[in-house]
């Protein structure tokens, strides 16, 4: 049993919500949203622009604050943190892939990757190995000196895949990862993490507008006007 009382869940929420003032006019971009994610989970969100997915990614990606609502993650308490305190969960607990990759551009690929191991404070020659050996999941072990302009749209982003998954995470948070991409890169970008999530048992959640990349999750949310309309298998 842990402190979930015997679930072990990655995340969970509670009335998280979520106000935007814009002068005189609130908006709700979030509306008391209650999930529960298990670890070990590869979980998909769906729903039209505008409905609450960026922002329910950035609350559980520890990048804002609800305005009210709980969030647990690994069953701590994480809703009202300061920002410093959630810079830490971040580098300790998430790793994020995004829509446009978001490499550094005058950086190599290894070096991309070494980075999250730089702030944590790892030895040069342990960041060396450990960032190899992610290129090498993700099937790039021929790219280390590549820069970003050097690589297609889909190396960039299995790259970008090693960077997030490098310092392994509990979680792994990706918005709308396969946007920018071919039909046969998504379908790659898919097949790592699932790897990803099947051998080191990652929790992951991607954002997506695409039913056939959802298919490939094990569950989806539907997001409409800031709640949950829907949970399928
Ligand atoms: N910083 C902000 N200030 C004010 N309103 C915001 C802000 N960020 C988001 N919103 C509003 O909150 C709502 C939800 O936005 P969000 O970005 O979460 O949608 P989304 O589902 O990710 O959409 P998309 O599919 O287009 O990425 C929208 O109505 C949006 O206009
Ligand atoms: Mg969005």
């Amino acid at each position: 049993m842990d402190a979930s009382g015997g679930h072990d869940l990655v995340i969970q929420t509670r009335d998280l919500t979520k106000i935007y003032r814009m002068g005189e006019v609130e908006v709700a971009a979030l509306n008391g949203v209650s999930v529960e994610i298990a670890r070990g989970e590869f979980l998909s969100i769906m729903g039209h622009s505008g409905s609450g997915k960026s922002t329910f990614m950035n609350l559980i990606g520890c990048l804002d604050r609800p305005t009210s609502g709980i969030y647990l993650l690994e069953g701590r308490d994480v809703s009202r943190l300061s920002s410093d305190q959630l810079a830490e969960v971040r580098n300790r607990s998430i790793g994020f892939v995004f829509q446009g990759f978001n490499l550094l551009p005058k950086q190599t690929a290894l070096q991309n990757v070494e980075l999250p191991l730089l702030y944590a404070g790892a030895a040069p020659e342990e960041r060396r190995r450990r960032a190899q050996e992610a290129l090498r999941a993700v099937g790039l072990e021929s790219r280390l000196a590549h820069r970003p302009r050097e690589m297609s749209g889909g190396q960039q982003q299995r790259v970008a895949i090693a960077r997030a998954f490098v310092s392994e995470p509990a979680l792994i948070l990706a918005d709308e990862p396969t946007g920018n991409l071919d039909t046969k890169s998504s379908d790659e970008v898919m097949e790592i993490f699932r790897e990803l999530n099947r051998t080191h048992g990652i929790t992951i959640v991607v954002v997506t507008h695409e039913s056939d990349v959802a298919a490939k999750t094990q569950r989806t949310i539907v997001f409409r006007d800031g709640r949950i309309v829907e949970t399928a298998a």
